[in-house]
């Protein structure tokens, strides 16, 4: 009898010894999530390089970032100074010519002082690209394919079929300066299998739309001027309960309008506001728990997004709209640092979005490849003549101009 109670009585000692062990779990746990989800750039860039290291870890990062360090090693620097396109456009050239430079063992440079010198704005990460002075007398060679699409092809031609590697080689130093995928033929190219091996990339890697996020995140990482700026969006999203708002995030390209005169028309846009909003309004769930973030090449698309939905629900990000290649000359030099910060920053936050609408631009098509954190292709929406899902890597756009 005495026993069955001692029995009951460390029974309900090990009970309340597990409540109390369960309620201090608990605690530490909703502690930890609340320190390591604050919501700033910083944090999201290291949890984003964790993930990539892990899903490329097969791959042989050391060839990618150790290559030659000497000042007078053979070069490779991708060059904008003018006509060079939009930041899609570049982030395209830059990531082709960092892999053309790894495969012929150069070392990568990139020299962007326009619109604005871009190390003001994203300085290197995992590999020095800072531009240097050559010394005189060596051999160079410049290639620009940006104003000429048959140079680009016949490039493309050359990357994809022949040894350009050993053509290459008679140079010291080569200038490219071009808006193509380069990294795809030449990671095909049968000439170059014996240094394409080396980077043991897995067959679904072999493309620069699957390296890309890779690539990025090697290369650069944001000022704190950038990260002032986009996380003044992200710590909207940290509510009081700790509970993080869901971020719609709107990139709306029209092409040529009264803020971007010099910019390209782009046909069937016509009622892409309307449109976007509409869906927005019927396909999404809009509540507190969710912001609408605004990007776009018009200032009055802008202004009337942040109009239409309220205030604490809405949110771009300040500072002058300009297009970095097309630029009026009305801009200052200021004007276009800041302008320039702003692409940078809106690209950062449209890399955090949960879900994204875009427009038929690589600006947005490389940010959203970007969310890796979620998933780069959970609710992604495109417009091109109404709004599609686009559901993988495999999704094509349903008109070719859109
Ligand atoms: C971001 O948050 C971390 C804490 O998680 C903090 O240490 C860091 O200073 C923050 N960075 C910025 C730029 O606020
Ligand atoms: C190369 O990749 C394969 C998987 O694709 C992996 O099993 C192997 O360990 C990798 N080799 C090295 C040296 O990392
Ligand atoms: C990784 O790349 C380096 C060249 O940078 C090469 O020497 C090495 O053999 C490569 N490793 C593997 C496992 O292929
Ligand atoms: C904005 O907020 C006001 C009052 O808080 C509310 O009446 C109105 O419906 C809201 N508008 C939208 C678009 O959510
Ligand atoms: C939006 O909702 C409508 C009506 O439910 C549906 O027919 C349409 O497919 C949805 N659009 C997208 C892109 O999912």
């Amino acid at each position: 009898m005495r026993c069955l109670r001692s029995y009951r009585f460390l029974l309900t000692l090990c009970f309340i010894i597990g409540f109390i062990v369960l309620i201090y779990r608990l605690c530490s746990i909703s502690k930890k999530t609340t320190v390591s989800s604050i919501n700033n750039l910083s944090n999201k860039i290291n949890e984003r390089l964790h993930l990539l290291n892990q899903q490329f870890q097969h791959v042989n990062i050391s060839m990618l970032l150790d290559g030659p360090s000497s000042d007078r090693s053979p070069s490779l620097t991708y060059r904008c100074r003018k006509w060079c396109g939009g930041w899609g456009d570049r982030l395209r050239g830059i990531t082709s010519a960092f892999i053309l430079a790894v495969l012929s063992k150069r070392r990568f440079y990139i020299d962007m002082p326009y619109p604005c010198e871009l190390t003001k704005l994203l300085k290197p990460n995992l590999y020095n690209w800072h531009p240097i002075e050559f010394e005189a007398n060596r051999n160079q060679l410049r290639i620009e394919t940006t104003r000429s699409p048959q140079l680009a092809r016949n490039i493309y031609e050359k990357i994809s079929l022949t040894n350009f590697i050993k053509d290459w080689s008679i140079y010291d130093d080569i200038y490219l300066t071009t808006n193509s995928d380069y990294i795809t033929p030449a990671l095909a190219n049968k000439h170059i299998q014996n240094i394409v091996q080396l980077l043991n990339l897995s067959s679904s890697d072999m493309s620069q739309a699957r390296l890309f996020p890779l690539l990025y995140e090697l290369l650069f990482q944001p000022t704190d001027q950038v990260k002032n700026s986009v996380d003044q969006v992200l710590t909207k999203l940290n509510n009081d309960n700790n509970i993080r708002k869901q971020l719609i995030c709107l990139h709306i390209r029209v092409g040529k309008n009264p803020t971007m005169i010099h910019d390209k028309i782009l046909s069937y846009r016509d009622t892409i506001v309307e449109d976007i909003v509409e869906f927005v309004d019927k396909n999404l769930t809009l509540n507190k728990q969710s912001i609408i973030f605004i990007t776009s090449d018009s200032m009055k698309i802008n202004q009337y997004i942040l109009n239409k939905y309220n205030k604490s629900q809405s949110i771009s990000i300040p500072g002058p709209i300009i297009h970095i290649d097309r630029l009026s000359t009305s801009y200052s030099s200021t004007e276009q640092c800041q302008g320039f910060l702003k692409v940078i920053s809106d690209f950062y936050v449209l890399g955090e979005c949960d879900t994204l609408i875009m427009s038929r631009s690589g600006f947005s098509e490389w940010a959203s490849r970007r969310r890796y954190l979620i998933n780069p292709f959970h609710q992604l929406y495109l417009y091109c003549r109404g709004i599609y899902q686009v559901t993988g890597h495999k999704w094509r756009r349903p008109h070719v101009i859109c």
